[in-house]
């Protein structure tokens, strides 16, 4: 597991805080606009590459997220005809509304992979310009638009003339800290017919490192006029509740928080503590993962995939960690299945010791 994961696991383990919530409506659970578009509430689910496909996003959605991001797609893919990447952009039931995130650096095709976006049937076009990895850099794509802010103008511009359904831009405070304002290359982008923006105030070059300033957020949020959502180390209904009201942003997005454990989109927005339930239910909702995934990928990749996530389910819930490894490293999505029906019936909730329901053998 990288660091940055399993840190996030670990802290996981501590007690969680219940929000002191007075009366009133739970601020989180109340509806926004962006451009003509109505989100039933305040939290989003992030963009993960790698990990956004349909069937995380409607998982999202269905645990109560108002709002779910794909995984970024590459703009140059979309208007190539390439068969994954043009598969990337299907959308699937229940999880609208949905946005489709896009990276690319040439005004002429992020314009075509904005249309290709809307006729997809997405609800908001995202612009890439916070990826750190060098090999995106490279191309002037992702958080390179930060350091050439001309040219990230030019990207928004091209596309929000090219779609009717609102053009949103998530950035990071820019290319390194202090190297570029990320107020006015919010200002930029807003006057290029941006109708959303997301920060995440880390600056590429510090990738995850520390912990996320939201003060700068809430000097982008005083910077724009359109709806402002704050992206990084929010992972509780306390938390982000704090970060709405220091920030005066619009709504939080939620990335590491919610990796094994949807129920925290759910619980950010109706203003829970903690919310997982025992353990046996939390098997029962990664064995239907697991199948919504297999559905969409076919096995054999599905495998693959979901290996991260029988960690992230997993690990801090009196789960041996060598079954937990003995899970991840199933050569085959059939046996991973196996493992998981036999954990869930030694972690029955109601009954937690029914030997003889153990029909699947584990070798
Ligand atoms: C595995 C992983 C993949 C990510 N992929 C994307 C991506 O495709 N597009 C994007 O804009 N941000 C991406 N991010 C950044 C997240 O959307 C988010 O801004 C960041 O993780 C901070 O939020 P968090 O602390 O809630 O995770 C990714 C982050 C992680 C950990």
């Amino acid at each position: 597991m990288k660091k940055r994961m399993r840190a996030l696991v670990v802290a996981r383990g501590r007690e969680p805080v219940a929000p002191p919530h007075t009366g009133g409506p739970w601020p989180l659970s109340l509806p926004f606009s962006v451009g003509g578009l109505t989100i039933p509430n305040r939290v989003v689910q992030a963009p993960l590459a790698g990990i956004g496909n349909r069937a995380f996003r409607a998982q999202s959605r269905r645990h109560g997220a108002g709002l779910v991001v794909s995984e970024m797609v590459a703009a140059h893919g979309i208007s190539h005809g390439n068969r994954r990447t043009r598969a990337m952009l299907e959308l699937g039931d229940g999880e609208q509304p949905v946005a489709i995130q896009v990276f690319g650096a040439d005004p002429g095709v992020m314009a075509e992979a904005a249309r290709a976006v809307e006729e997809a049937g997405a609800d908001m076009v995202d612009i890439n310009m916070g990826c750190p990895v060098s090999k995106v850099l490279r191309t002037g794509a992702g958080a390179a638009l930060l350091g050439d802010p001309a040219r990230g103008e030019a990207v928004v511009r091209a596309m929000a003339d090219a779609v009717r359904i609102p053009v949103s831009v998530k950035m990071r405070r820019g290319l390194r800290a202090d190297e570029e304002d990320p107020a006015e290359n919010a200002r930029r982008f807003e006057a290029a017919g941006a109708a959303l923006i997301t920060i995440h105030p880390r600056a590429a070059a510090e990738e995850y490192a520390g912990s996320a300033d939201h003060m700068i957020s809430a000097r982008v949020v005083a910077a724009v006029g359109v709806p402002v959502i704050i992206s990084g180390d929010i992972a509780d209904a306390a938390g982000a509740r704090e970060a709405l009201e220091r920030t005066g942003a619009a709504a939080v997005m939620i990335g590491r928080a919610a990796l094994g454990n949807p129920w925290v989109l759910g619980a950010i927005a109706r203003g829970e503590a903690d919310p997982r339930p025992p353990l046996g239910a939390v098997i029962d909702e990664l064995m239907d993962f697991c199948g919504d995934i297999a559905g969409l990928m076919g096995p054999d990749r599905a495998c693959h995939y979901l290996r991260k996530f029988h960690a992230w389910y997993l690990t801090g819930r009196g789960v041996a960690d060598d079954d937990i490894q003995a899970l991840m490293g199933e050569p085959t999505f059939e046996g991973a299945m196996a493992r998981l029906s036999a954990l869930r019936i030694w972690h029955d909730d109601a009954d937690p010791v029914i030997v003889g329901r153990l029909t699947v053998p584990v070798a």
